[in-house]
Protein backbone atom coordinates (compact mmCIF):
# COMPACT_ATOMS: atom_id res chain seq x y z
CA UNK A 1 0.00 0.00 0.00
CA UNK A 2 1.62 2.76 -1.30
CA UNK A 3 0.26 5.20 1.51
CA UNK A 4 2.13 3.25 4.17
CA UNK A 5 5.59 3.69 2.48
CA UNK A 6 5.45 8.02 2.08
CA UNK A 7 7.24 9.51 5.53
CA UNK A 8 5.39 11.77 7.42
CA UNK A 9 6.32 15.51 7.61
CA UNK A 10 9.79 16.38 9.24
CA UNK A 11 11.28 12.78 8.44
CA UNK A 12 13.77 12.52 6.05
CA UNK A 13 14.57 10.10 3.56
CA UNK A 14 17.28 7.48 4.52
CA UNK A 15 18.23 8.98 7.85
CA UNK A 16 17.98 7.06 11.37
CA UNK A 17 15.64 9.65 12.81
CA UNK A 18 16.08 10.28 16.56
CA UNK A 19 14.27 13.50 15.84
CA UNK A 20 10.49 13.54 16.06
CA UNK A 21 8.63 12.09 18.58
CA UNK A 22 5.92 10.36 16.09
CA UNK A 23 4.37 6.50 16.98
CA UNK A 24 5.63 3.53 15.34
CA UNK A 25 3.49 3.65 11.86
CA UNK A 26 3.87 -0.51 11.87
CA UNK A 27 1.31 0.13 15.36
CA UNK A 28 -1.06 2.03 13.67
CA UNK A 29 -4.85 -0.66 13.72
CA UNK A 30 -5.78 -0.03 10.01
CA UNK A 31 -7.77 -2.79 10.14
CA UNK A 32 -9.99 -2.52 13.01
CA UNK A 33 -10.33 1.48 12.43
CA UNK A 34 -11.54 0.73 8.85
CA UNK A 35 -14.20 -1.73 10.43
CA UNK A 36 -15.07 1.55 12.90
CA UNK A 37 -15.33 3.53 9.89
CA UNK A 38 -17.78 1.52 8.28
CA UNK A 39 -20.02 0.43 11.58
CA UNK A 40 -19.73 4.30 12.16
CA UNK A 41 -21.18 5.18 8.67
CA UNK A 42 -24.23 2.79 8.94
CA UNK A 43 -25.38 3.75 12.43
CA UNK A 44 -24.68 7.47 12.06
CA UNK A 45 -23.78 8.62 9.12
CA UNK A 46 -25.53 12.07 9.50
CA UNK A 47 -23.89 13.15 12.68
CA UNK A 48 -20.66 12.39 11.26
CA UNK A 49 -21.34 15.12 8.78
CA UNK A 50 -22.84 17.66 10.81
CA UNK A 51 -21.49 20.37 13.52
CA UNK A 52 -21.69 18.56 16.23
CA UNK A 53 -22.40 19.24 19.77
CA UNK A 54 -19.84 21.54 21.97
CA UNK A 55 -19.01 19.13 24.70
CA UNK A 56 -18.31 16.52 21.58
CA UNK A 57 -19.28 13.03 20.78
CA UNK A 58 -21.47 11.87 23.70
CA UNK A 59 -20.93 8.16 23.27
CA UNK A 60 -16.60 9.24 22.80
CA UNK A 61 -17.11 10.98 26.14
CA UNK A 62 -18.84 8.30 27.89
CA UNK A 63 -15.98 5.67 26.57
CA UNK A 64 -13.05 7.76 27.71
CA UNK A 65 -14.41 8.83 30.94
CA UNK A 66 -15.25 4.86 31.23
CA UNK A 67 -11.25 4.14 30.46
CA UNK A 68 -9.74 6.69 32.78
CA UNK A 69 -11.68 5.85 35.73
CA UNK A 70 -11.47 2.01 35.09
CA UNK A 71 -7.71 2.69 34.21
CA UNK A 72 -6.67 5.27 37.59
CA UNK A 73 -9.44 4.59 39.67
CA UNK A 74 -10.68 7.95 39.43
CA UNK A 75 -14.55 9.09 39.60
CA UNK A 76 -14.93 11.40 36.98
CA UNK A 77 -18.22 12.59 35.59
CA UNK A 78 -19.22 13.13 32.43
CA UNK A 79 -19.39 17.10 33.11
CA UNK A 80 -15.36 16.96 33.23
CA UNK A 81 -14.65 16.20 30.07
CA UNK A 82 -14.59 17.69 26.50
CA UNK A 83 -13.28 16.23 23.51
CA UNK A 84 -10.76 18.53 21.72
CA UNK A 85 -8.86 18.67 18.32
CA UNK A 86 -5.52 16.96 20.00
CA UNK A 87 -3.66 17.71 23.03
CA UNK A 88 -2.57 20.95 21.46
CA UNK A 89 -6.01 22.56 21.36
CA UNK A 90 -6.20 22.32 24.42
CA UNK A 91 -2.91 23.81 25.31
CA UNK A 92 -4.20 26.67 22.70
CA UNK A 93 -7.32 27.21 24.64
CA UNK A 94 -6.17 26.81 27.80
CA UNK A 95 -3.65 29.52 27.39
CA UNK A 96 -6.14 31.71 25.40
CA UNK A 97 -9.35 31.80 28.10
CA UNK A 98 -7.41 31.47 31.61
CA UNK A 99 -3.79 33.18 30.81
CA UNK A 100 -4.93 35.73 28.33
CA UNK A 101 -2.35 38.27 26.71
CA UNK A 102 1.03 38.79 28.72
CA UNK A 103 -0.02 36.65 31.02
CA UNK A 104 2.76 34.66 33.31
CA UNK A 105 3.02 30.62 32.45
CA UNK A 106 5.50 28.96 34.68
CA UNK A 107 7.05 25.75 32.78
CA UNK A 108 9.35 23.37 33.00
CA UNK A 109 12.97 23.99 31.41
CA UNK A 110 13.48 21.94 29.45
CA UNK A 111 9.92 21.49 28.19
CA UNK A 112 8.08 20.21 25.11
CA UNK A 113 9.46 22.93 21.91
CA UNK A 114 5.80 23.22 20.91
CA UNK A 115 4.19 24.50 23.77
CA UNK A 116 6.94 27.21 23.86
CA UNK A 117 6.16 27.80 20.48
CA UNK A 118 1.73 28.14 21.15
CA UNK A 119 2.56 30.78 24.49
CA UNK A 120 4.71 32.72 22.53
CA UNK A 121 1.87 33.31 19.88
CA UNK A 122 -0.40 34.26 22.76
CA UNK A 123 2.29 36.74 23.95
CA UNK A 124 2.71 34.79 27.35
CA UNK A 125 5.43 35.68 29.88
CA UNK A 126 7.24 32.72 29.75
CA UNK A 127 9.39 31.87 33.64
CA UNK A 128 11.22 28.76 33.03
CA UNK A 129 12.02 26.48 36.01
CA UNK A 130 14.96 24.29 35.92
CA UNK A 131 14.15 20.24 36.83
CA UNK A 132 16.08 17.43 38.56
CA UNK A 133 15.48 13.76 38.08
CA UNK A 134 12.32 14.28 40.51
CA UNK A 135 10.52 16.64 38.34
CA UNK A 136 10.71 20.38 38.75
CA UNK A 137 13.47 21.88 41.58
CA UNK A 138 10.41 23.58 44.49
CA UNK A 139 12.32 25.87 46.03
CA UNK A 140 13.39 27.73 42.16
CA UNK A 141 9.68 27.82 41.31
CA UNK A 142 8.69 29.46 44.95
CA UNK A 143 11.67 31.69 44.68
CA UNK A 144 9.91 32.77 40.83
CA UNK A 145 6.72 32.60 42.30
CA UNK A 146 7.37 35.18 45.20
CA UNK A 147 9.73 37.54 43.10
CA UNK A 148 6.48 37.71 40.57
CA UNK A 149 3.72 38.11 42.87
CA UNK A 150 5.93 40.37 45.14
CA UNK A 151 6.23 42.63 41.88
CA UNK A 152 2.59 42.48 41.28
CA UNK A 153 2.51 40.25 38.30
CA UNK A 154 1.40 36.62 39.66
CA UNK A 155 1.91 33.83 36.75
CA UNK A 156 -1.71 32.33 36.36
CA UNK A 157 -0.42 28.79 34.98
CA UNK A 158 1.89 26.16 35.49
CA UNK A 159 2.43 24.41 32.29
CA UNK A 160 3.86 20.49 32.91
CA UNK A 161 4.10 17.33 31.15
CA UNK A 162 4.31 14.82 34.60
CA UNK A 163 4.50 11.19 33.27
CA UNK A 164 7.65 10.33 30.85
CA UNK A 165 8.15 14.15 30.34
CA UNK A 166 9.00 14.99 26.50
CA UNK A 167 11.77 16.07 26.46
CA UNK A 168 13.53 14.07 29.19
CA UNK A 169 11.52 11.40 29.93
CA UNK A 170 11.43 12.16 33.56
CA UNK A 171 8.21 11.39 36.20
CA UNK A 172 7.52 14.00 38.48
CA UNK A 173 7.18 12.27 42.11
CA UNK A 174 3.87 11.75 43.98
CA UNK A 175 5.82 14.34 46.79
CA UNK A 176 6.37 16.90 44.00
CA UNK A 177 3.25 16.79 42.53
CA UNK A 178 1.58 17.83 46.06
CA UNK A 179 4.26 20.65 46.69
CA UNK A 180 3.49 22.11 43.81
CA UNK A 181 -0.21 21.54 44.17
CA UNK A 182 0.25 23.59 47.72
CA UNK A 183 2.64 26.14 45.45
CA UNK A 184 -0.40 26.81 43.21
CA UNK A 185 -2.89 26.94 45.82
CA UNK A 186 -1.32 29.68 47.81
CA UNK A 187 -0.48 31.74 44.96
CA UNK A 188 -3.56 31.41 43.42
CA UNK A 189 -2.16 29.49 39.47
CA UNK A 190 -3.53 26.98 37.46
CA UNK A 191 -1.87 23.47 36.83
CA UNK A 192 -1.93 22.31 33.08
CA UNK A 193 -0.96 18.94 33.04
CA UNK A 194 -0.27 17.44 29.35
CA UNK A 195 -0.27 13.80 29.82
CA UNK A 196 -0.45 12.39 26.72
CA UNK A 197 1.95 9.86 27.79
CA UNK A 198 0.74 7.93 31.06
CA UNK A 199 -0.69 5.35 29.41
CA UNK A 200 2.69 4.28 27.86
CA UNK A 201 3.78 3.15 31.27
CA UNK A 202 6.93 -0.21 31.00
CA UNK A 203 6.76 -0.61 34.42
CA UNK A 204 5.95 0.59 38.41
CA UNK A 205 3.01 2.72 39.29
CA UNK A 206 2.89 6.53 37.78
CA UNK A 207 1.94 8.51 40.71
CA UNK A 208 -1.66 9.77 41.00
CA UNK A 209 -2.36 12.62 38.31
CA UNK A 210 -2.53 16.12 39.53
CA UNK A 211 -6.00 16.37 38.76
CA UNK A 212 -6.52 13.14 40.92
CA UNK A 213 -4.36 14.75 43.86
CA UNK A 214 -6.28 17.95 43.61
CA UNK A 215 -9.47 16.50 43.44
CA UNK A 216 -10.15 18.40 40.77
CA UNK A 217 -9.40 21.91 42.23
CA UNK A 218 -7.65 24.34 40.11
CA UNK A 219 -6.12 21.84 37.99
CA UNK A 220 -6.68 20.99 33.95
CA UNK A 221 -5.70 17.84 32.49
CA UNK A 222 -5.44 16.86 28.81
CA UNK A 223 -4.88 13.18 26.78
CA UNK A 224 -4.97 12.77 23.39
CA UNK A 225 -5.02 9.72 21.08
CA UNK A 226 -2.29 10.83 19.46
CA UNK A 227 0.40 8.45 21.21
CA UNK A 228 -1.82 5.67 22.07
CA UNK A 229 -3.76 5.47 18.56
CA UNK A 230 -2.32 7.75 15.65
CA UNK A 231 -1.62 11.72 15.39
CA UNK A 232 -3.68 12.29 11.95
CA UNK A 233 -7.04 11.29 14.22
CA UNK A 234 -6.52 14.76 15.88
CA UNK A 235 -8.23 13.97 18.71
CA UNK A 236 -8.01 14.64 22.53
CA UNK A 237 -9.57 15.28 25.13
CA UNK A 238 -9.45 17.83 28.09
CA UNK A 239 -10.73 16.91 32.38
CA UNK A 240 -11.47 19.81 34.31
CA UNK A 241 -14.29 20.64 36.89
CA UNK A 242 -17.47 21.34 35.36
CA UNK A 243 -17.78 24.80 35.24
CA UNK A 244 -14.23 25.36 33.49
CA UNK A 245 -15.53 22.49 31.19
CA UNK A 246 -18.63 24.98 30.48
CA UNK A 247 -16.49 28.04 29.95
CA UNK A 248 -14.42 25.88 27.14
CA UNK A 249 -17.69 25.17 25.43
CA UNK A 250 -18.47 28.40 25.73
CA UNK A 251 -16.01 29.99 24.54
CA UNK A 252 -15.61 31.72 20.56
CA UNK A 253 -14.05 28.56 18.36
CA UNK A 254 -16.34 26.56 20.15
CA UNK A 255 -19.42 28.33 19.24
CA UNK A 256 -18.33 28.72 16.06
CA UNK A 257 -17.33 25.16 15.08
CA UNK A 258 -19.11 22.85 17.60
CA UNK A 259 -17.48 19.80 18.82
CA UNK A 260 -13.99 19.20 18.17
CA UNK A 261 -14.14 16.56 14.90
CA UNK A 262 -17.21 14.77 14.83
CA UNK A 263 -16.22 12.83 12.06
CA UNK A 264 -13.60 11.06 13.54
CA UNK A 265 -15.26 11.09 17.35
CA UNK A 266 -17.87 8.52 15.82
CA UNK A 267 -15.37 6.41 14.42
CA UNK A 268 -13.51 6.40 17.59
CA UNK A 269 -16.92 5.69 19.67
CA UNK A 270 -17.54 2.97 17.66
CA UNK A 271 -14.00 1.39 18.00
CA UNK A 272 -13.78 2.43 21.76
CA UNK A 273 -16.71 -0.11 22.00
CA UNK A 274 -14.63 -3.17 22.26
CA UNK A 275 -11.52 -3.82 24.36
CA UNK A 276 -9.30 -3.01 20.76
CA UNK A 277 -7.90 0.37 22.43
CA UNK A 278 -6.26 -1.05 25.55
CA UNK A 279 -5.25 -4.17 23.58
CA UNK A 280 -3.42 -1.51 21.18
CA UNK A 281 -1.67 0.23 24.17
CA UNK A 282 -0.59 -3.00 25.90
CA UNK A 283 1.02 -3.81 22.42
CA UNK A 284 2.71 -0.34 22.38
CA UNK A 285 4.07 -0.66 25.46
CA UNK A 286 5.98 -3.78 24.76
CA UNK A 287 6.67 -2.73 21.75
CA UNK A 288 8.56 1.11 22.79
CA UNK A 289 9.78 -0.66 26.33
CA UNK A 290 12.36 -3.03 23.76
CA UNK A 291 12.99 -0.24 21.66
CA UNK A 292 13.93 1.55 24.94
CA UNK A 293 16.09 -1.40 26.18
CA UNK A 294 17.60 -1.56 23.04
CA UNK A 295 18.32 2.14 23.13
CA UNK A 296 19.61 2.31 26.71
CA UNK A 297 21.77 -1.19 26.40
CA UNK A 298 23.62 0.38 23.21
CA UNK A 299 24.29 3.51 24.91
CA UNK A 300 25.75 1.44 27.96
CA UNK A 301 27.96 -0.05 25.42
CA UNK A 302 29.51 2.46 22.71
CA UNK A 303 29.17 6.20 24.87
CA UNK A 304 32.54 6.85 26.00
CA UNK A 305 32.49 8.33 29.59
CA UNK A 306 31.37 11.66 30.50
CA UNK A 307 28.21 11.01 28.63
CA UNK A 308 25.04 10.76 30.93
CA UNK A 309 21.54 10.20 30.02
CA UNK A 310 18.25 9.39 31.69
CA UNK A 311 16.37 6.09 31.80
CA UNK A 312 12.98 6.42 31.41
CA UNK A 313 10.02 3.89 32.50
CA UNK A 314 7.83 4.76 30.10
CA UNK A 315 6.98 7.26 27.04
CA UNK A 316 9.43 7.77 23.77
CA UNK A 317 12.30 10.01 24.91
CA UNK A 318 15.64 9.95 26.33
CA UNK A 319 17.70 12.89 27.61
CA UNK A 320 21.77 12.87 27.03
CA UNK A 321 24.15 14.97 29.01
CA UNK A 322 27.55 15.50 26.70
CA UNK A 323 30.50 16.38 28.34
CA UNK A 324 31.56 19.84 28.38
CA UNK A 325 34.10 19.48 25.56
CA UNK A 326 31.53 18.40 22.77
CA UNK A 327 28.66 21.17 21.70
CA UNK A 328 25.67 19.89 21.03
CA UNK A 329 25.46 21.60 17.68
CA UNK A 330 28.86 20.17 16.41
CA UNK A 331 27.65 16.79 17.11
CA UNK A 332 25.00 17.39 15.27
CA UNK A 333 26.57 18.76 12.17
CA UNK A 334 28.98 15.68 12.64
CA UNK A 335 26.48 12.81 12.57
CA UNK A 336 24.10 14.39 9.96
CA UNK A 337 26.58 12.79 7.14
CA UNK A 338 26.50 9.20 9.01
CA UNK A 339 23.16 9.56 8.31
CA UNK A 340 21.89 10.06 12.15
CA UNK A 341 19.29 12.67 13.21
CA UNK A 342 17.99 13.72 16.23
CA UNK A 343 16.88 16.91 18.34
CA UNK A 344 19.46 19.68 19.65
CA UNK A 345 18.47 20.33 23.39
CA UNK A 346 18.10 24.55 23.17
CA UNK A 347 14.98 24.15 21.31
CA UNK A 348 13.73 23.03 24.04
CA UNK A 349 14.53 25.73 26.20
CA UNK A 350 13.31 29.17 26.60
CA UNK A 351 16.16 30.53 26.47
CA UNK A 352 18.67 28.97 23.88
CA UNK A 353 21.89 29.23 25.35
CA UNK A 354 20.33 26.34 27.75
CA UNK A 355 20.69 22.67 26.61
CA UNK A 356 23.71 23.40 24.39
CA UNK A 357 25.10 20.25 26.10
CA UNK A 358 21.58 17.77 25.52
CA UNK A 359 20.36 16.26 23.19
CA UNK A 360 16.61 14.07 22.89
CA UNK A 361 16.75 10.81 21.43
CA UNK A 362 13.03 9.57 20.40
CA UNK A 363 13.13 5.71 19.84
CA UNK A 364 9.49 5.67 19.31
CA UNK A 365 10.19 5.89 15.16
CA UNK A 366 13.40 3.97 14.95
CA UNK A 367 12.89 0.58 13.66
CA UNK A 368 14.64 -1.99 16.62
CA UNK A 369 17.02 -3.01 13.97
CA UNK A 370 18.47 0.56 13.38
CA UNK A 371 18.40 1.64 16.95
CA UNK A 372 21.55 0.41 18.08
CA UNK A 373 23.55 1.09 15.14
CA UNK A 374 22.14 4.94 15.35
CA UNK A 375 23.29 5.13 19.22
CA UNK A 376 26.95 3.27 17.81
CA UNK A 377 27.51 6.28 15.10
CA UNK A 378 26.56 8.99 17.62
CA UNK A 379 28.73 7.88 20.00
CA UNK A 380 31.53 7.68 17.16
CA UNK A 381 31.29 10.75 16.37
CA UNK A 382 30.59 11.94 20.17
CA UNK A 383 34.29 10.22 20.84
CA UNK A 384 35.55 11.65 18.03
CA UNK A 385 34.80 15.10 18.72
CA UNK A 386 36.33 14.97 22.02
CA UNK A 387 39.90 14.10 20.61
C1 LIG B 1 3.89 16.68 25.68
C2 LIG B 1 3.15 16.66 24.39
N1 LIG B 1 1.95 17.24 24.31
C3 LIG B 1 1.25 17.23 23.18
C4 LIG B 1 1.73 16.64 22.03
C5 LIG B 1 0.91 16.69 20.79
O1 LIG B 1 -0.32 16.12 21.05
P1 LIG B 1 -1.52 16.13 20.01
O2 LIG B 1 -1.10 15.39 18.79
O3 LIG B 1 -2.60 15.45 20.77
O4 LIG B 1 -1.87 17.55 19.70
C6 LIG B 1 2.99 16.03 22.05
C7 LIG B 1 3.55 15.42 20.84
O5 LIG B 1 4.73 15.21 20.69
C8 LIG B 1 3.72 16.05 23.26
O6 LIG B 1 4.93 15.49 23.36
Amino acid sequence: MTHRNSLPQGIEPNMISFSLGHPDRTSFPFADLETATMAAFKSQALAMFEYGPQQGEKRLITRIVDHLNRAEDLNLKYENLMILSGSTHGVDMVCRLFVGAGGGILLEAPTYKDTIHIFRDHGSKLHPVPMDEKGIILEAMTDIVERLSSEGNSPKLFYTIPNFQNPTGRTTTKDRREEILDLARRYDFIVLEDDVYRDIAFEGDLPPSYFALADGHGVLRIGSFSKTLAPGLRLGWLIGEPEVIDTCMNCGTTQMGGGANPFVSSILAQYLGSDKWEKNISRLRENYRNRRDIALSALERFMPTGVHWTVPSGGIFLWLTLPPSVSVYELQAASRPKGVVFSAGPGFYVDPDDGKFNLRLAYSFVAPDELEEGIRLLAETVEELSR
